[in-house]
């Protein structure tokens, strides 16, 4: 009993435990919500990227983001729905646009960088998530008036805070009952539909009386699929919100890191600051690579098994026999787990030291890397998330800039679906000095 509760509150808040594999646990019992069968072995991750979408069902495995994302959000689908809503999706996505999109980053970085760089310590988490919310603000709905971005940033810190982890991880929670917390995140989903209608509406309206009108590429590939695909408003708004929920957490999870690490490993990271001010770009996203790896911001990546495929899975996934003792007749949550994977000592040398030199030397296979998930469900918004950790870095190094934080220790904490360096994680930018030389001479250092 004792155990349970202690592993409870650890999964909600501090769910460091379950990320070592020196004496690994492979399944959890999350109660209220799923046993949980903890994958980490390559093989296995391997049968369960290439099954996924058919064995393991993502969406089925996400339905605990149903409440604020919407059911045809393409987190919840699967099979050819699923198919449908990455083929909308993913070309205004790619790699190619999110480069021509690059100077309105750089330009929304260079106005909130003085808030980072004032004279006293601020939060990190904050203002990571509110520069990504700025920028996808932009990006997805075409917004850019700091009320609407305030408002809107407002309701959506509401959703993913930390009362959000206990009502993600209940599903109790989830109906929609008065005076309950399942109760105000249907009324907090309520503003944010009010907030991404008033832009579907007027957006389809301009839509109607120019097809070339000029709407930010995502929304303007919704409106125009809705006549060959036949779906309604509902699912426009669910996969806009999506974007920007599943981008502005992640992202600003992945930033605060690596802030948290520039401010930790100062020596590093000044090294590959100025091996980027003479033009090589490798260190520096070698750097962000090491971030990605050593904390992906989504430690598990939930699957649910296919009703009718639950043996044939038991003996694909035999490692975690026990939880499908656990978990009865559905079998457990299948979930590949980033962070093991990526401290796997069979794998990495010193998993638990901070190296970038490790992604100079070396790539590595997607069962070995992989914080954007992986096969069919791969993040589809990986190339913006990378691309402004690298207009952010980028940006501190073009300034000479160094991070001061206030707390240095890992310990990682769970907010909502992601982990992060701290509840709260104070510190500062500040105009580094120039370092002496020997410090400075070769990003390998
Ligand atoms: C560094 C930043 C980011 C990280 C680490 C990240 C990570 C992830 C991960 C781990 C998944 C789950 C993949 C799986 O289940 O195998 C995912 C899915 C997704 N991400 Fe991201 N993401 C980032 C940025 C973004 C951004 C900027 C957007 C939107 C513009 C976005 C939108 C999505 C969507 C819509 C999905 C669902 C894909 C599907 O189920 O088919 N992400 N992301």
């Amino acid at each position: 009993m004792l155990s349970t509760v202690r592993d409870y509150i650890a999964w909600l808040y501090w769910p460091r435990r379950f990320f070592s594999m020196r004496g690994k646990q492979s399944w959890l019992k999350v109660p209220g919500w799923e046993t949980l069968a903890f994958i980490d072995q390559p093989g296995e991750l391997e049968a369960v990227r290439k099954q996924t979408g058919d064995m393991f069902l993502g969406g089925q495995g996400n339905t605990f983001l149903g409440m604020v994302l919407g059911s045809q959000s393409v987190f919840l689908l699967d099979h050819d729905r699923h198919k449908m809503a990455r083929r909308i999706l993913a070309p205004p996505l790619s790699h190619t646009l999110s480069r021509q999109f690059q100077p309105v980053i750089d330009d929304i970085i260079a106005e909130e960088l003085p808030k980072l760089s004032v004279n006293r310590n601020i939060n990190i988490g904050t203002w990571s998530r509110y520069l990504t919310m700025r920028i996808l603000g932009k990006m997805v709905l075409g917004l850019e008036r700091k009320e609407d971005i305030d408002r809107l940033f407002r309701k959506f810190e509401a959703t993913t805070g930390l009362l959000a982890n206990i009502v993600s991880y209940c599903s109790y929670f989830w109906e929609d009952r008065r005076l309950t917390p399942g109760g105000y995140a249907a009324y907090l989903v309520r503003q944010i539909d009010r907030e991404i209608y008033s832009v579907i509406h007027p957006a389809r309206e301009s839509y109607r009386d120019n097809p070339e009108a000029d709407l930010p590429p995502v929304l303007l590939a919704l409106i125009r699929g809705q006549k060959e695909y036949q779906y309604d408003d509902g699912f426009i708004r669910d996969n806009l919100v999506s974007l920007l929920a599943a981008g502005y957490d992640t992202t600003g999870c992945a930033l605060s890191w690596s802030l948290f690490w520039a401010g930790k490993e100062t020596g590093i990271f000044a090294r590959f600051c100025r091996a980027w001010r003479k033009g090589d770009e490798k260190p520096l996203k070698a750097f962000r690579d090491e971030v990605l790896r050593y904390c992906p911001p989504v430690e598990i990546l939930p699957r649910r098994i296919d009703p009718e495929k639950v043996s044939e899975a038991r003996s694909v996934i035999p490692s975690v026999s026990e939880a499908f003792n656990q978990a009865g007749e559905q079998g457990p949550m299948v979930c590949p787990f980033v962070h093991r994977a990526h401290h796997n000592p069979d794998i990495y040398q010193n998993p638990d030291r901070f190296d970038p030199q490790r992604f100079l030397q070396h790539s590595h296979r997607v069962q070995e890397y992989f914080p954007f998930g992986t096969g069919r469900r791969i993040c589809v918004g990986m190339h913006y998330g990378k691309l402004i950790m690298d207009r952010v870095l980028g940006t501190l190094a073009d300034r000479n800039m160094a991070m001061k934080i206030r707390k240095r220790r890992f310990q990682p904490v769970r907010r909502n679906v992601s982990i992060w360096p701290a509840f709260f994680l104070y510190g500062r930018a500040w105009k580094d000095k120039e370092r002496k030389q020997g410090e400075c001479q070769s990003p390998a250092g």
